[in-house]
């Protein structure tokens, strides 16, 4: 059994401390409301802070949030959201406008915004600073955060569970990862943001932290989820025997660097007209295609005929990173691999970041507004934890919801210890089975197999864990199963959801969202009639 502390009480708790909690953490704190954000890790550790190509909106006079619209809708296969994109879209430019205001330091030329291509845009609309976007768009954010002083920040404190009553969300149980405890936090709204879980998979571009939390906060109280199917792999992450797959931006394709096969070849002419920059799901099957035809480990990502000055300043840290390990960019080809790298399903939300569960709000990669379809366009995801961040702080602020004048619901703290090496062992495990099963081609029996198997590495468990190694663990296994089921319900292909026994996208089943909601061991797959595209 593990302590539980008196309560805490604050107006909104925020989990997760990327671009879209803290958004909404500033528009939530300028209207008076006091403010807990809750991160398991140090503050600033996050997906946004690992962020390289950049924020993608249509800023340029020759842009318009027309064009934009209709590139995200284009690469998402089908079944994007077109409020949410039309949202997105349209309140971009207003919301970078804010972040150039607080300080943020985007790459200019000659006092203009440079802006670079990324895969499946038809225009240069990425806003970039270097190759460090993300960092610089969290330092100004947290800068901003610690001036205002209702804003308070918990560091270390992991959120593992909703606080519910009455069929609605009153606070959360947070687990002290250094003491040991929980507490419980009283509250009017909870807001999830807490990243994505690219971890999940054995190949991952994502940061340690990333092991999906929220969503399985989410996904265990019973809230609607939605596409969780829809994992996307980056074409090109570092391919190097002890190197972490560190990832390399799809900008460097942008500025024009070559994808060539182990021969040498220049190879995407034979799968998309765009060659390098077709959308990532096409990219990412190309080269698994190359990989089978050349039995090679990995392609290569070519820069050699670029200028190295400009290299060296375009990407200093993707060059600094691969030249710690022996390899000079300016000279010789990266070799390169696709990596899990984003997750475009996740707690499905309103264009207001709002979830099926009163005083649960949503933003960023942990929700699923539908912006991104089945694939995502590229340098679309910081924009969407700006935009929805925001959007989520308003509906807070205008829903202010009561607090609960009640105590805590019994939490059951007991758990088996399970040996930390044999967590660890686990860990791997789950990630090997995931890349391997569900993965960029995938079937229906591996799926089933790995659903199987992910079933008895929970039994080892037992019951859920109160530790953060073995809880986040436990939150890979409920991620993962629920991966899996969606993987299986969806019998047909479409963006990066890829079944070779169901290779063709079929419209008149499947031109929609896959949600469901789970009820103790079920997951109820849900066929609104609202919720149909076609
Ligand atoms: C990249 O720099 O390639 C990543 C950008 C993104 O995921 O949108």
């Amino acid at each position: 059994m593990i302590k539980i502390e008196e309560p805490l009480k604050t107006d909104v708790l925020i989990l997760g401390s990327g671009i879209a909690g803290l958004r909404c953490a500033l528009e939530v704190a300028r209207c008076g409301l006091d403010v807990i954000i809750a991160t398991k890790d140090f503050p600033r550790e996050s997906n946004t802070l690992y962020a390289q190509g950049g924020i993608a909106a249509a800023v340029d006079p020759d842009d318009s949030p027309k064009n934009h619209f209709e590139d995200t809708i284009t690469a998402g296969g089908g079944i994007c959201n077109e409020k949410a994109v039309r949202a997105l879209v349209q309140d971009g430019p207003k919301r970078i406008k804010e972040l150039i205001s607080y300080g943020a330091n985007f790459d200019r030329i000659s006092g203009e915004l440079h802006l670079t291509k990324e895969g499946a845009h038809r225009l240069n609309r990425i806003l970039h600073s270097g190759d460090y976007t993300g960092k610089e768009i969290e330092r100004v954010l947290m800068l901003k955060m610690v001036s205002i002083t209702n804003i308070k920040p918990l560091p270390f404190m992991m959120g593992i569970k909703l606080w519910i009553e009455d069929d609605r969300c009153v606070g959360a149980f947070l687990l002290d990862v250094e003491a040991e405890s929980i507490l419980p936090i009283k509250c009017r709204a909870v807001m999830l943001a807490t990243g994505g879980a690219g971890r999940v998979f054995q190949e991952s571009t994502n940061p340690s932290i990333a092991t999906g939390d929220g969503m399985v906060i989410a996904l265990e109280a019973g809230l609607k989820m939605a596409n969780l199917e829809f994992v996307q792999f980056h074409p090109t992450a570092l391919h190097l025997k002890d190197a972490p797959r560190f990832l390399l931006s799809e900008s460097m394709r942008g500025e024009g660097a070559y994808l060539r096969n182990l021969n040498g070849e220049r190879f995407m002419a034979k799968y998309d007209d765009r060659m390098e920059l077709a959308s990532r799901d096409i990219v990412a099957r190309a080269i698994v295609k190359e990989l089978k035809v050349t039995k090679a480990p990995h392609v290569f990502l070519d820069l050699r005929h670029l200028d190295s000055d400009f290299i060296r300043k375009r990407f200093p840290t993707i060059y600094a990173t691969c030249l710690s390990y022996g390899l000079d960019i300016t000279k010789e080809m990266i070799p390169v691999h696709p990596a899990a790298h984003y997750i475009m399903g996740g707690v499905k939300t309103d264009t207001y970041g709002r979830t099926s569960l009163k005083g649960v709000y949503a933003a960023g990669e942990v929700a699923c507004t539908g912006v991104h379809g089945a694939n995502r366009l590229a340098s679309n995801s910081l924009l969407e934890g700006l935009v929805f961040g925001y959007r989520a702080g308003r509906a807070i602020v205008k829903d202010y919801l009561p607090l609960s004048k009640k105590s805590p619901v019994v939490l059951d703290t007991s758990f088996n210890e399970v040996e930390i090496k044999i967590v660890n062992e686990l860990r791997r495990q789950i990630a090997t089975l995931m890349w391997q099963a569900c993965g960029i081609v995938r079937n229906g029996s591996e799926l089933e197999n790995l659903f199987l198997e992910l079933l008895n590495i929970e039994a080892i468990f037992g019951k859920e864990p109160f530790e953060r190694r073995r809880r986040e663990t436990w939150n890979m296994i409920q991620l993962g199963k629920a991966i899996a089921q969606c993987a299986i319900y969806r019998t047909e292909s479409r963006g990066a959801h890829f079944r070779e026994d169901f290779p063709f996208k079929d419209d008149l089943r499947w031109k929609r969202e896959t949600i469901f909601v789970k009820k103790g061991k079920e997951y109820n797959f849900i066929k609104e009639e609202k919720d149909k595209l076609l």
